[in-house]
């Protein structure tokens, strides 16, 4: 299959190219830093410079290489979790322009399938599990709401044609290499340096995937039927729980808790969501239809 793969220099597009090529695929990889393209190409794939927001240019680029597939893993977040609120209004721009401009060129160049890149934490399971069914949290505060409603208008584009088969990936919490979750990655630093504290009882659940795994379940997406898939692991847990033993994987000192009334003059009513109030996934269905089997945490005990 020509599979043309948006966001292809990020933390997930260079597994997945990595796995596409393995799978016998022939893949083109966008990024638009020169530094980008070379790595895409180091990777064994076809690298294009392009801007995902100049929307001429993307009908002139997929029109070119007419590809089968089109996955979207366009971001633009920050390097560390803590500068997202300054960076999340132009991560929106490009997710919702930057993607419809791409997803628009697709059907113009007749892609018969196009994956986008969805988020498993922001779901509404009322504290359980949620499923491939569950709305997004769109009425949650502040940037979680407004990522919750992009997510929405993400998956109703792309799950609303007909004319091409859509898939949305609802991904857990990255980690691997190249995230904020992993011993180099910022979220360790900030552990490293005291500047996380567990917000009141810290009973949001968290689902997480490695890289790979979701790079193996993207690829794997490209034959599986169309609709929806949550892709996160099997240890959807408490970040109560996680969180020390996280710490203790990485060698900081655990982090200290702060009461709801602190966080809130602190860091404001959304910290207290985002700490208490998600709801962690159910892989099922993702087991089931694309054979998917995630590996552990590796900051999880065996036992659980
Ligand atoms: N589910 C999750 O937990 C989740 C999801 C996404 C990201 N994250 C986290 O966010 C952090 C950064 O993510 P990342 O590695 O994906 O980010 P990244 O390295 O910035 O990758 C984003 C990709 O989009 C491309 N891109 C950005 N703006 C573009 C534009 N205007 N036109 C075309 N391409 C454009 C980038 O190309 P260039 O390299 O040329 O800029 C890159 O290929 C990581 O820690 C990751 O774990 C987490």
């Amino acid at each position: 299959m020509k599979v043309f793969v948006a966001g292809a220099s990020g933390a997930l597009g260079r597994p997945l190219i990595t796995r596409l090529l393995d799978a016998g695929h022939e893949v083109w990889g966008m990024a638009h830093r020169p530094e980008s393209l070379a790595v895409i190409q180091s990777l064994g794939a076809h690298s294009v410079a392009g801007d995902a927001l100049a929307r001429d240019a993307m009908f002139t680029i997929l029109g070119a290489i007419r590809p089968d597939a089109v996955i979207d893993q366009l971001t633009s977040l920050p390097r560390s979790p803590f500068d997202l609120p300054q960076r999340l209004p132009a991560d929106r721009k490009l997710r919702l322009q930057g993607g419809e401009n791409l997803l628009d060129a697709a059907h113009a160049c007749d892609v018969q399938r196009y994956i986008q890149q969805s988020c498993g934490f922001y779901l509404d399971g009322g504290h359980v599990l949620v499923t491939e069914a569950s709305p997004l949290k769109l009425l949650a505060p502040g940037h979680i709401g407004e990522s919750a409603r992009m997510y929405a208008e993400l998956e109703r584009r792309v799950l609303g044609t007909s004319s091409l088969q859509g898939i949305a990936l609802r991904y857990g919490f990255f980690y691997g290499p190249g995230t904020w979750y992993w011993p180099d990655g910022a979220f360790s630093d900030h552990l490293h340096k005291g500047k996380v504290s567990i917000v009141g009882a810290g009973s949001s659940t968290f689902s997480f995937i490695h890289v790979d795994d979701a790079a193996d379940a993207t690829v794997t997406a490209l034959t599986a039927p169309a609709g929806i898939y949550n892709v996160v692991d099997d240890q959807p847990t408490k970040l109560s729980e996680w969180l020390p033993a996280y710490a203790k994987w990485i060698g900081a000192t655990a982090p200290h808790y702060l009461d709801e009334k602190e966080a809130f003059s602190l860091m404001g009513e959304e910290s207290i969501y985002y700490q208490n109030n998600l709801d962690g996934a159910c892989n099922q269905k993702a087991k089931e239809v694309l054979g998917f089997e995630p590996q552990r945490l590796p900051w999880m005990s065996d036992s659980r």
